[in-house]
């Protein structure tokens, strides 16, 4: 007997917090996973998903380098010619006054960000096409403020925002959908990694809930909705403001939070 194939999905930054709780979603909806993290951890992640009953590749390597991002696009040609879902998540932050860090933080932020993003629409969206399949991009509320204290963050995600709205105009005739997905602040390790943790954004009591993002932004991408705010109405609220508050005022209150020592003593 012939075996079916099941729809296959990629999630970059599969193994944990927002792309790991997409990833579950996809693998209760029955897509088999390529799943990619910079650790090892991945593997753990991949093995726990299989419970799902589908195939999942765990792929480790650097999406910052050329190199990791070939890496991802070997693996996943390997397994098939084409491709349902393609989600791209991994995205890092780094926190601090942009003069105090080193320039190399900066410019690995925007490789991670900005390149990986780039260097995999252009390898993985013939296959996406191929199956008239469809892309999620996770941005962030930050692409639509100045972000002081993590001043290239911001703005590498208004790039993504802007590449992807582009993308999906010019692929308009394809049949593939592409979704943007703007969290606000979320409850994972991303800030911690920043190394924002003295910083308001530092305590994780407030922040959203990641398995909501990510069913907010699945059930938007499989609707095939162009853009989104993810998480609670307070940051439904904060994403309605941003389109009506200058961006002087935005960079001032994305400082107040983001300035390291900001984090409010409890
Ligand atoms: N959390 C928030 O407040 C927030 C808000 C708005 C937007 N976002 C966006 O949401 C996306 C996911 O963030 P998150 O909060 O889920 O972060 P997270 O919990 O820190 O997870 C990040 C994921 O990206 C992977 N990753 C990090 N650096 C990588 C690299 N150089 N190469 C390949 N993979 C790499 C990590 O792999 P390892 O675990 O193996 O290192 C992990 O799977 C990011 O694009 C972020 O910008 C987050």
């Amino acid at each position: 007997m012939d075996e079916i194939l099941k729809p296959r999905a990629l999630v970059t930054g599969g193994s944990a917090g927002i792309g790991l709780e997409l990833a579950k979603l996809l693998a209760a909806e029955g897509y088999d996973l390529i799943m990619s993290g910079a650790s090892g951890r991945v593997q753990q992640a991949a093995e726990d998903l299989r419970s799902y009953g589908g195939k999942v590749m765990a792929v480790q390597s650097d999406l910052s380098k050329s190199s990791g991002v070939d890496a991802l696009v070997e693996a996943n040609k390997q397994s098939g010619d084409t491709l349902d879902v393609l989600v791209l998540n991994a995205g890092i932050a780094v926190g601090g006054a942009f003069l105090d860090l080193p320039l190399e933080k900066h410019l690995h932020l925007l490789d991670l960000n900005i390149m990986s993003t780039v260097r995999l629409c252009h390898a993985l969206l013939p296959q996406v096409i191929a199956a008239k399949g469809k892309v999620l991009m996770v941005s962030s509320l930050s692409a639509t403020t100045p972000t002081p204290f993590e001043s290239v963050y911001g703005p590498s995600k208004a790039f993504m925002t802007s590449f992807g709205h582009g993308l999906r105009e010019e692929l308009r005739d394809t049949g593939i959908t592409v979704t943007l997905l703007h969290p606000g602040a979320t409850a994972t390790e991303f800030h911690a990694r920043a190394g924002m943790g003295t910083t308001a954004f530092g305590d994780n009591s407030w922040k959203n809930d990641p398995a909501l993002v990510a069913r907010q932004g699945f059930d938007a991408l499989m609707a095939g909705v162009t853009s989104l705010v993810g998480g609670d109405e307070a940051t439904q609220a904060a994403g309605r403001d941003h389109l009506i508050t200058s961006e002087e005022e935005k960079a001032r209150h994305h400082a107040e939070q983001a300035r390291p020592g900001s984090r409010p003593q409890s």
